[in-house]
């Protein structure tokens, strides 16, 4: 039987996502009940009291049919962003809006550029979308090179993704740098801010850090992609959105499945987003978790790019041996194949603690 003619080419060279792994896979190789899974950027936290409270009071309508239109929350987006209803279009999660943005602009013929490391989803969107991708490495900070990815782009781009804070590495581009490239990138270029980490972005610790909204005018071809999966620990639920002129929204709605946004997350993100102290109290919590870890990397003499995510990139002589001796010491980390480092996600306090005794035990006087 063959089957490979009952399949689109552009989807058997796709690798599919792989997710980090989960506690119950690591108990018989961890030497230690205490297990932190700090491989998916996921917040140590649990939803926002306020979310949980809107969640639950909405089990009781989940017989009906999503509001399909996401009224309120959309209603509650632009108001919150000072932008057009009109202009904001969600997705069960941004991972979906990549792949929506993509599967209504490329066809075959069209190149997408991003930065590479960076999230993978990037790639398997321009490879599903039919188009050829081009991975522009990042500077040796670990941050996204917007001189290359301009002079990357020709006639037949379509989109330039830019992750800011970029995962896997944390480093965020600069305001001035952003607006260079806006001034410089041709109008046939629709530009995608990934702005998933803004939210944990340290006002003091990196105050040229861009501010992707600031750009947003609803006419020149550029998105800002966020997500309710991070600092709103609504991961499970699946929420994200984008502000995007209201000409793409419009084709974007044609494209996605009718209710893509289930009622309980439209709860849930509604009174996330009006929660402004406990957003505030979490990136306090997440930026001294990041800094201690980052502390602790320095004094073992362990190279880290400065993350303003809820995460650290740390360099080890040997990733795939550093992988294994975290995990028998329950730390569950995300490696990246042929990287030097590994990826780090900033735990609650315990979490960052026990991260600090593994390294501190790994890589410790005398030892690594
Ligand atoms: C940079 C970036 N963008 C987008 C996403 C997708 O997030 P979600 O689909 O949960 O909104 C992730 C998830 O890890 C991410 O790291």
């Amino acid at each position: 039987m063959d089957w490979s003619a009952f399949f689109r080419s552009t989807v058997e060279p796709v690798l599919a996502y792989q997710p980090g792994l989960r506690e119950e896979q690591i108990r018989e190789i961890a030497q230690t009940d205490a297990i932190y899974k700090l491989s998916s950027n996921e917040s140590p936290l649990p939803p926002f009291p306020s979310a949980l409270a809107a969640m639950s009071e909405q089990l009781l309508t989940l017989n009906e049919y999503p509001d399909g239109s996401a009224h309120e929350l959309t209603q509650l987006l632009a108001w919150h962003y000072e932008v057009a209803p009109e202009q904001i279009m969600l997705g069960n999660g941004s991972n979906e809006l990549l792949d929506l943005i993509a599967e209504t602009c490329l066809q075959a013929g069209d190149n997408v550029v991003f930065g590479w490391p960076s999230f993978v989803v990037y790639q398997s969107a321009a490879m599903l979308g039919g188009a050829e991708f081009r991975q522009i490495p990042l500077c040796p900070d670990g941050a996204y090179d917007l001189d290359a990815l301009l002079a990357a782009i020709d006639a037949h781009t379509k989109i330039v993704f830019i992750c800011t804070p970029n995962n896997p590495t944390g480093n965020v581009v600069s305001h001035a740098g952003l607006e260079r490239f806006l001034d410089a990138v041709p109008a046939h270029v629709l530009v995608v801010i990934d702005a998933a980490y803004e939210e944990f972005i340290d006002e003091e610790e990196a105050p040229d850090a861009a501010k992707p909204l600031v750009y947003f005018d609803g006419q020149r071809p550029y998105v800002v992609l966020k997500t309710f999966s991070k600092m709103y620990a609504l991961a499970g639920i699946r929420c994200g959105f984008g502000l995007a002129p209201a000409i793409l929204v419009e084709m974007v709605h044609k494209v996605r499945e009718p209710f893509n946004v289930n009622t309980i997350a439209q709860a849930a993100a509604r009174a996330s987003l009006e929660d402004v102290a406990e957003r505030a109290y979490r990136r306090a919590l997440n930026t001294k978790g990041r800094s201690r870890l980052q502390s602790c990397f320095a004094a073992l003499g362990l190279k880290y790019h400065p993350s303003q995510a809820n995460f650290v990139w740390v360099e080890v002589p040997d990733a795939t041996a550093t992988f294994d001796e975290l995990l028998r010491r329950g730390i569950i980390v995300r490696p990246f194949a042929g990287a030097n480092g590994l990826r780090v996600t900033v735990g609650d306090a315990a979490g960052v603690s026990a991260t600090i005794a593994a390294f501190e035990d790994i890589f410790g006087q005398g030892r690594g």
